[in-house]
């Protein structure tokens, strides 16, 4: 029988890859989500039930490994270049006329062009068809291991195909981003919940893939575009071009607008072409690559210590226009923030018509000195959120006067205040419509309480006619109350009742983030879930001792304790807990073996996550944090541990290995 489990699960491997290929990789998907979703799951059952095959390029194996607690150095094999910038055609022509020169011939010189991603370079090393490593890269020469993160990334492959390859080992090498609308997303998410913007997606793709926590990477939709090949232990192709198509058919992304020019000036055509074109795509570019397609001639150009010779980039300037403010509005964010932003008169840019800027704060208007009536220049930063860059009126303008911020806020009239070392101004009316309706579409939302069919046009009218004014509102609407609501036929208004009935049971975790305290996201509130277990102890919990706690210092800590010491908050929480909201952690087997002993962990443990951990600890009475002190009682050395094992040593704390922490987590 076993045998035959075991083909079963390889064929449930392969038609996995194959779907993923299909779907992430060739953007046409093969089968529905559910069926997709029914082969994983078969897949699951087995590899539970024979855990000795589970491979580790399964698709189940994408989230989870061991998020180390540095990211470790790893040296590069083959140098990772940067490539010399080119902002003008003549910057260009003199690349070109530098290859021609060097090549020593004027013709037959290939080049292949492909766009300019902006995201974070990474390399891919795979031996025997496998995911071994992959790596960001650092200083050119030096890269950080980000191999648990890249494995979330489903155009990835964790395994390629090697029967026909006369090769072992490849290392491929590409750019991992974000594309237009995941990137608007998770900013609106990130705003939400109080914290600052990625000022481009460059930043939200390095920020997204060096997260400690695999999950949460996952969540955030990544991709890559392979473009070159880093190392190979036999080269079996003579030029670039063929090497791509090598890449696409091992189930590598590659870009498919990638265009091989037999001249150097069938390259500018495609510079024109793409300085609008790029604008259109949905991913970020912002520029052009245009690379020696021949492996003789790239070997015969070799490389600066910086640059390769062979290769160079075009980059297009920022697009910028110029425009009228016709007046500057404040909006009030979820946690009451006042963001100035800018109405236009509507321009188009950069792709798209353009009639909001943000302005950031007040500083940020008095320092550029913006007046309603000015004439300005805007961009759009990183291409995407459009900028107010300077004001330039034309000469002899009588400017308005200068703009002060109001003192109550637009929507409430409380008066707002600005805490020092603050730059923004705040709403300190908790029941500011605004705020309150921000702050229901956040608990409302998929991360947090899941609940379908309450979007913002219902939120909208619930707020307005005064019929939820906090969260345990929504939990005593009935269905007579919701369907003679706008937008809401009878059949949504009880999907919504029981969508509402079903969130009750998301659990502490979730409830902890639906809450929209500032600075405690989804992590955060998994870990103070997992540690403390119910609302009820938390809410007693000094700052001392969440502050402690692994993963949770001092910013979330003042900022939990700030909240739960309202007692409108815990007036709220209480209510919530009488409406039937699920306030603890599930029981799970409880021992008080290791009742108040503290627990430090440091290293990699190779036979289980840092959360697996936690669980077990906390399960048994004790509890993780994150710094060693007198009053450690373990600290729990993995692989390449780091400076907190020398601090044990010094201050004489119990060290256990991993093997000795298996025993006494499990003895
Ligand atoms: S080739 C040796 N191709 O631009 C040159 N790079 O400074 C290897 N980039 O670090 C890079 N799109 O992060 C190449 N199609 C493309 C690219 C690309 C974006 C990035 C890459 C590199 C930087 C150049």
């Amino acid at each position: 029988m076993h045998e035959k489990d075991k083909k079963k699960m390889e064929k449930l491997k392969d038609e996995i890859r194959r779907h993923d290929f299909l779907y992430y990789v060739e953007d046409r998907p093969g089968i529905s989500d559910r069926d997709y979703d029914r082969l994983m799951q078969d897949l699951k059952d087995l590899e539970g039930k024979y855990p000795q095959w589970v491979t580790p390029d399964s698709p189940t194996q994408r989230v989870g490994g061991k998020a180390s607690e540095n990211f470790r150095g790893v040296a590069h094999k083959v140098p990772m270049l940067s490539l010399d910038n080119t902002y003008n055609l003549e910057e260009l022509k003199e690349f070109h006329n530098r290859v021609a020169k060097n090549l020593g011939r004027e013709d037959r010189i290939e080049y292949v062009v492909e766009l300019k991603f902006d995201g974070l370079a990474v390399t891919l090393t795979y031996e025997n068809g496998s995911l071994v490593q992959g790596a960001t890269r650092g200083d050119g020469k030096e890269g950080e291991d980000i191999t648990v993160g890249l494995k979330t990334i489903r155009s990835i492959p964790l395994s390629i195909p090697m029967e026909q390859e006369p090769f072992k080992i490849i290392e491929v090498r590409g750019e991992v981003f974000m594309n237009r609308e995941a990137f608007a997303r998770l900013n609106e998410t990130r705003e939400a919940e109080g914290e600052p913007p990625f000022a481009n997606p460059r930043n939200a793709a390095a920020g997204s893939i060096r997260l400690l926590d695999p999950a949460i990477t996952a969540s955030r939709p990544l991709d890559i575009f392979v473009y070159n090949i880093g190392y190979m232990d036999v080269i079996p192709f003579k030029t670039h071009w063929e090497a791509l198509k090598k890449l696409q058919s091992l189930g590598f992304k590659t870009n498919k607008e990638r265009k091989l020019c037999k001249s150097f000036d069938e390259t500018l055509a495609l510079i024109e072409r793409w300085k609008t074109e790029k604008n259109k795509l949905p991913y970020y570019v912002d520029g052009l690559v245009i690379k020696v397609n021949s492996f003789k001639d790239r070997l015969k150009l070799g490389a600066t210590n910086k640059h390769p010779r062979w290769a160079a980039a075009f980059k297009y300037e920022a697009e910028q226009t110029s425009t009228r403010i016709l007046d500057i509005k404040c909006q009030v964010g979820r946690t009451g923030s006042i963001t100035p932003v800018a109405v236009l008169e509507p321009v188009f840019l950069s792709g798209s018509t353009v009639s909001r800027a943000t302005l950031h704060n007040e500083d940020e208007i008095r320092n550029k000195d913006i007046r309603v009536g000015d004439t300005v220049i805007v961009q759009k930063a990183g291409e995407i959120i459009p900028q107010v860059v300077k004001v330039e009126n034309p000469a002899g303008t009588r400017r308005r006067k200068t703009f002060r911020m109001p003192d109550r806020c637009p929507v409430c009239a409380s008066p707002l205040s600005r805490p020092e070392g603050d730059a923004v101004w705040r709403c300190d009316n908790s029941a500011c419509p605004a705020q309150l309706k921000e702050r229901l579409l956040h608990f409302a939302s998929r991360n947090a309480m899941d609940i379908d069919h309450l979007g913002s046009a219902v939120i909208e009218q619930l707020v307005e006619g005064g019929r939820v004014k906090t969260f345990a509102d929504l939990y005593t609407l009935t269905l007579e109350e919701l369907v003679p609501l706008e937008r809401l036929a009878e059949k949504s208004a009880q999907n919504l009742i029981d969508a509402l009935e079903a969130s009750k049971k998301a659990g502490p975790a979730r409830l902890l983030h639906a809450l929209g305290i500032r600075h405690v996201g989804q992590r955060a509130a998994m870990v103070l879930a997992q540690t403390f277990r119910t609302l009820d102890k938390l809410q007693v919990t000094r700052f001392e001792e969440l502050e402690s706690v692994m993963e949770i210092g001092p910013t979330i800590a003042e900022s939990f304790r700030e909240f739960m010491d309202k007692k409108e908050n815990r007036n709220e929480l209480d209510r919530l807990k009488q409406l039937g909201l699920l306030v603890e952690l599930e029981k799970t087997e409880t021992s008080t073996v290791l009742e108040g002993k503290q627990f430090v962990l440091t290293g990699t443990l190779e036979s289980l996550t840092r959360d697996q951990a936690r669980e077990k600890i906390v399960a048994l009475g004790g509890r993780i944090t994150s710094s060693v002190s007198k009053k450690t009682d373990y600290v729990v050395a993995g692989a390449d541990p780091g400076s907190k094992l020398d601090k044990a040593k010094k201050l004489e704390v119990k060290i256990l290995r991993e093997a000795e922490f298996k025993g006494l987590i499990e003895g």
